[in-house]
């Protein structure tokens, strides 16, 4: 029920904070250690390489896992857009781990990528948010998300909760392989769901910035460098879906390879900085941007005199960061959607749930 919101979509933006504690709470064991299963513990130890497959949004919170997977476990990880890697399959490693990620468990284009992979004999993990659902009961190995039921049809508190979950399972394998860690996961979510809160209680920031740059533009562009780009792709998905304005996700280094020729007096940029090693080359490339026209606001974790706008994140650790700037993301999509007169949780020719391929 969505009780006093206006929206599904507004309710499960607020609802992230309360998504990140109640995954601790059932990740957690008494003596605070990650809880998982021995299997899906010896599944990941026992691969080679992760392959993860996904669609949508669940595939931007891939990409984020990838880096977090990476860094923490040190497990080469792939993901793949399932449509796409049904036709045009890579060369496998010789132990194989696919870990579908899908908020509904009922994705065709992903099921069809498990049917596949499991005639070949090849493990599996689905991250969901059903239990039950058809991807849950034909894998070998399940983790939940915990993030109760997603109405609205773009995806919110599923992204969060999919990211945390990856998180976790980063950190336990890298733990079981006794690689040290200066990452305490619980304490660390802990801390993303206080900044998740203070950000949705900031809603009238976020609508303004809507207002000004989205209620009539016909495009918009998001950039960032690293796990930043990953999260401007699903700024970008969140604000096309749901507002129909045309938008790209852009990693910033690339605009003047061609894209940089679209923008003009008045074209909105949103950029994503929250990486230190990068923060000086995106504010370069914003830059560059507002030279030609772009009406131009930063998100980052540093408020800085430069003049422009900004949204200030509050600080989260690096490796965590998508989960908090995502979070205004969502807000200007809602936002831009309302000020458009659109159709906010049933966005025009889609469905919540896409079970044909
Ligand atoms: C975007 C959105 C879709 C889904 C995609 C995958 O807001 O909702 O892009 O993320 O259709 O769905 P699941 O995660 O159910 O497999």
């Amino acid at each position: 029920e969505k009780g006093t919101y206006p929206h599904y979509m507004l309710k499960e933006i607020d609802e992230q904070p309360a998504v990140m504690r109640k995954i601790i709470m059932e990740y957690q064991d008494a003596n605070d250690n990650i809880k998982l299963d021995e299997d899906v513990r010896s599944a990941v130890q026992n691969s080679d390489r992760i392959y993860i497959i996904a669609c949508g949004t669940s595939y931007h919170a891939g990409l984020v896992g990838k880096q977090m997977i990476e860094k923490m476990a040190k497990i080469p990880t792939e993901v793949h857009i399932a449509s796409e890697f049904s036709y045009n399959m890579p060369l496998l490693s010789e132990k194989p781990l696919f870990i579908f990620i899908s908020q509904s468990g009922e994705t065709a284009d992903s099921r069809a990528v498990l049917v596949h992979i499991k005639k070949l004999g090849h493990r599996s993990l689905t991250i969901t948010n059903v239990a039950g659902s058809t991807l849950s009961r034909e894998a070998d190995h399940t983790l939940l998300l915990h993030a109760g039921p997603e109405i609205a049809v773009a995806s919110t508190k599923a992204y969060t909760a999919q990211i945390a979950v990856l998180a976790l399972l980063a950190v336990d394998t890298a733990k079981v392989k006794g690689i040290k860690l200066d990452f305490n996961p619980i304490q660390e979510l802990g801390i993303v769901a206080n900044a998740m809160e203070a950000l949705v209680d900031q809603k009238d920031i976020i609508e303004k910035i809507a207002r000004d740059y989205l209620s009539v533009t016909r495009s918009c562009f998001f950039i960032g460098r690293g796990i930043d780009y990953y999260v401007c792709q699903e700024a970008a998905l969140k604000l096309k879906e749901i507002s129909y304005i045309q938008a790209e996700g852009f990693a910033g280094g690339e605009l003047k390879h061609g894209t940089i020729a679209l923008i003009e007096e008045g074209t909105p940029v949103i950029a994503i900085a929250t990486q230190a090693h990068v923060n000086g080359s995106i504010r370069s490339n914003v830059k560059e941007t507002v030279a030609r026209g772009a009406h131009a606001c930063i998100v980052s974790m540093e408020s800085t005199s430069e003049t422009g706008d900004q949204i200030v994140l509050p600080e989260v650790h690096e490796y965590l960061t998508p989960l908090v700037s995502v979070v205004p993301m969502q807000l200007l999509a809602y936002y831009a959607a309302l000020h458009r007169d659109c159709d906010v949780d049933k966005p025009r020719n889609l469905a919540k749930s896409v079970t044909v391929e």
